[in-house]
């Protein structure tokens, strides 16, 4: 008979109080990991609903920078939220920079005070290797624990002989723990699952034997699969420099991009809840533990449930179905999710043209003036905001995904997914397509790469004092193309000088989710990006600028006649509203095309209805992107690749993600780029508060405005129409985080940084697969 737990279902929304940790010695590690990694912050295996009643918002704010209920008239450039949350990131970085241990005791002590138990064994070597090597934040490892830490809990099997009676703590009978609180056998449980998860298709194998690293691909019948293992290639790479230290371990990894594993909800449990005795505190996180199996198994054959697992779906089940179990029992998405399934598949609910349109469901809710404070992977509820699973084409993957806690390594981490997160393979090697400054023939990384452009003048009060400069202001070679001919960038028609355009670029495939169930492409993140950014959209947009000078609103809007602006009169002038046709703006700021149809047969219409309903260009070469300012970044199958070349260069990443990486705890949104909430819809504001709003827009929007007393025409034939600007300092905002972000690459994020990371992960895992997982914890 199994000894383990019965399944139980709490039907509890808040699971995460804090466990009582005075219970425990000292000595008794495993509860406070869990305490600790929940007391940070987000659990990222669950999602911790919104509270009901929330404004249907896709984006909400931290408590840190609290949600303003201020209209934005009674904003000011000081009270923007973009000039706060730009001074809470420099501030937040910085003290987290000043914050790292300086010794390796230190270290043990924060790691001890994070976490809840000493460092694994080898810490002190690791400890060398990253301060040799400058890694700057050496105590940043939150996400990885939080990853990791429903492994700890795994216990073995006593019926399979993982452990005995007497090996369990006496005076805490039926815990499952050991004498130092491990759960026991939970290196045999862990080996177990690592063997089984490897006989599914698209796992490779990357092993340590006598510290010599290798790939294994373990024959997967039946399936044939075209995709090479170059993310198990990648991360052999990376533990190049650490495998001589490390013990005989192995670790799957994920062939795709797409997340693999989803625990549902019911396979956790609360402590001292729906009729369980105390006996699983410390087995999970916090009071929530992870139950195994509660079929009891006879011999070691039978524990095979993944012998029968097929890849992909088959045409049975899909993710997102398989995703918003991981929901509580009481959420929507578990309540009601099939009354809204139906009224949005058959497009009868009124908010399905507003969802196509990027926005949210409920169409009387205006639209807010309000701006991510970081990516989507903790701000979107999809548990309490089902209908947006739409807008994500994670949730359409084709391949299925693991519904038990099975230890998968893979690139990024979407909310409700376990598997735990490796540097990507693009972002360790070089290649054309993913390496800013990658030279193909000298097979060395520049620090500028062959199409960077320069800034240029800082362009909010304009070389000519009249704000704002668009593509008509420059003179553009359209032989420019960042890569094969680079001998006319971008130029300032007057000044000459050399000058990044002021626009947001992005190109990219249709790739972006799979097709399982079929027919929803068109809702899927770059789909509705393509559309948004369309030069012949319909409807307005109110755009605020946080505008110094008079020309601020346009019936004040005057220029001398000696043509020199007014200077800027009130620096903390309030925000000032412009409606605008969306078309106006997007074909002005938007540079946004596909440039390349895949599984176009999957499109609602096929091809033809894909290029009708979506703008395509030309492919462009990776250079190509640093003539522009603003570079928009997307999901695609899984997070963007291209991430990491857009930071090392001059230009500003926009970045939309629903994914955690590897460094989500090192980077600071704000300071190294700037966020996107999911539904893009704050775009036009954030191009107003750093670039204002181009003159070719004012000429459109205003060109034949007439003064409200005299009637004669604001701007007589012959007059330079100005551009209205944004924050006084906008354009060098947006240079410094331009800046900041490359500095952050090649500080932060260096491919030893990665190599530290990956070290890290595998002395964690060399603790997990030991049986006697004292022994494989630092001596101090
Ligand atoms: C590890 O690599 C070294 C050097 O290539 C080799 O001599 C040794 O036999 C290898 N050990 C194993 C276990 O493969
Ligand atoms: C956690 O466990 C403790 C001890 O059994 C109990 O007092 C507490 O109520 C539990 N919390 C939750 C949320 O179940
Ligand atoms: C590169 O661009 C320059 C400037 O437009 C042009 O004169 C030249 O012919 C181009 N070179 C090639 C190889 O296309
Ligand atoms: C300009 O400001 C005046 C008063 O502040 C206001 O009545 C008018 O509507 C504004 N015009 C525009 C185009 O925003
Ligand atoms: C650059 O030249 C190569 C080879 O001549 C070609 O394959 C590539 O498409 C060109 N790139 C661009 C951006 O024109």
């Amino acid at each position: 008979m199994s000894t383990r737990p019965m399944l139980t279902r709490v039907p509890s929304d808040s699971p995460w109080t804090v466990s009582n940790q005075h219970r425990f010695s000292q000595r008794r590690w495993r509860p406070l990991l869990m305490f600790t990694l929940l007391a940070c912050s987000t659990v990222a295996i669950f999602t911790v609903g919104l509270p009901v009643g929330v404004p249907i918002s896709t984006f909400t704010f931290t408590s840190s920078s609290k949600v303003t209920s201020d209209h934005p008239s009674a904003l000011s450039y000081s009270t923007h939220p973009i000039t706060r949350m730009m001074k809470e990131a420099e501030e937040r970085f910085q003290a987290k920079i000043d914050r790292q241990s300086k010794t390796l005791s230190e270290a043990i002590e924060e790691y001890k005070h994070r976490y809840g138990m000493p460092p694994p064994k080898g810490f002190d070597k690791w400890w060398e290797f990253a301060t040799k090597n400058n890694v700057v934040l050496v105590d940043e490892y939150d996400t990885l624990m939080r990853d990791l830490a429903p492994f700890y809990a795994l216990r073995g099997q006593k019926d399979l002989g993982d452990y005995a009676d007497e090996d369990e703590d006496p005076s805490r009978p039926g815990s499952g723990l050991d004498h130092q609180g491990w759960a026991l056998g939970g290196g045999h449980e862990m080996r177990r699952r690592i063997s089984e998860v490897a006989g599914v298709a698209s796992i490779d194998m990357v092993q340590i034997r006598k510290g010599n690293l290798s790939t294994v691909s373990i024959s997967k019948d039946g399936f044939v699969d075209d995709e090479v293992s170059a993310r198990a290639k990648g991360l052999k790479a990376m533990l190049g420099s650490s495998a001589a230290n490390l013990p005989d371990i192995d670790f799957p990894v994920n062939a795709k991009a797409e997340g693999r594993v989803i625990i549902p909800w019911d396979r956790w449990t609360v402590a001292g809840q729906g009729g369980m005795t105390g006996e699983k505190i410390g087995l999970g996180m916090g009071n929530r533990s992870y139950i195994e199996d509660s079929a009891p198994h006879d011999t070691k054959d039978t524990l095979h449930p993944l012998a029968d697992f097929h890849p992909d779906w088959r045409g049975a089940g899909n993710v997102w179905d398989k995703w918003r179990r991981t929901c509580p029992p009481i959420s929507t998405a578990r309540k009601s999710y099939a009354s809204i399934r139906s009224a949005i598949v058959e497009g009868t609910s009124p908010s399905h043209h507003h969802l196509l349109m990027g926005g949210t469901s409920d169409a009387t809710v205006p639209p807010p003036f309000a701006f991510a404070p970081s990516t989507s992977f903790d701000t979107v509820s999809f548990c309490e905001q089902p209908h947006l699973h739409y807008t994500q084409g994670h949730f359409f993957s084709d391949w299925r995904t693991l519904d038990d806690l099975y230890p998968v390594l893979s690139p990024a981490r979407a909310k409700g997914f376990g598997d735990i997160k490796i540097p990507s393979h693009y972002y360790y090697g070089s290649t054309q397509a993913y390496t800013y400054g990658w030279d193909k023939v000298k097979q060395k990384v520049h620090s500028v790469d062959l199409g960077e452009v320069a800034w240029g003048d800082l362009t909010d009060v304009g070389p000519d004092g009249q704000g704002g400069v668009d593509d008509r202001d420059l003179v553009i070679d359209p032989n420019f193309d960042g890569h094969n001919n680079t001998s006319n960038p971008p130029r300032n028609r007057k000044t000459g000088k050399e000058s990044k355009r002021n626009k947001i670029f992005w190109r990219g495939a249709t790739t972006g989710g799979g097709n399982s169930p079929p027919g929803f492409a068109a809702l899927y993140q770059r789909h509705r990006a393509v559309r948004m950014a369309d030069w012949d959209a319909e409807g307005d947009v109110e755009v605020w600028v946080p505008s110094t000078n008079p020309i601020a609103n346009v019936s004040s809007i005057s220029v001398s006649s000696s043509g020199t602006p007014h200077s800027p009169t009130n620096v903390d002038a309030p925000l000032k509203a412009h409606k605008i046709p969306i078309a106006a703006l997007n074909k002005a700021l938007m540079d946004v095309a596909f440039v390349k149809a895949s599984n176009a047969n999957q499109y609602p219409g096929g091809l033809k209805k894909l290029k009708e309903e979506h703008r395509f260009a030309d492919g462009v070469s990776l250079g190509n992107h640093w003539q522009y300012k603003y570079l928009l970044d997307l999901d695609g199958m899984s997070y963007s690749g291209r991430f990491m070349s857009f930071l090392a260069s001059d230009s500003v990443p926009v970045k939309s993600t629903v994914y955690e990486e590897f460094f989500s705890d090192w980077i600071e949104p704000w300071l190294h780029y700037i966020p996107l909430s999911s539904s893009y819809e704050e775009i036009y504001n954030i191009f107003g508060y750093f670039s204002g709003i181009p003159a070719e827009v004012v000429e459109e929007v205003y060109g034949d405005a007439v003064d409200p007393e005299t009637g004669a025409p604001l701007f007589p034939p012959g007059t330079k129409i100005p551009a209205i600007p944004g924050a006084p300092d906008g354009d060098e905002r947006l240079q410094h985080i331009a800046q900041a972000g490359k500095k952050w690459k090649n500080t932060i994020a260096r491919k030893v940084d990665m190599e530290s990371y990956v070290y890290r992960l595998a002395l964690e895992w060399a603790r997990l697969n030991a049986v006697d997982r004292e022994s494989m914890t630092i001596k101090v």
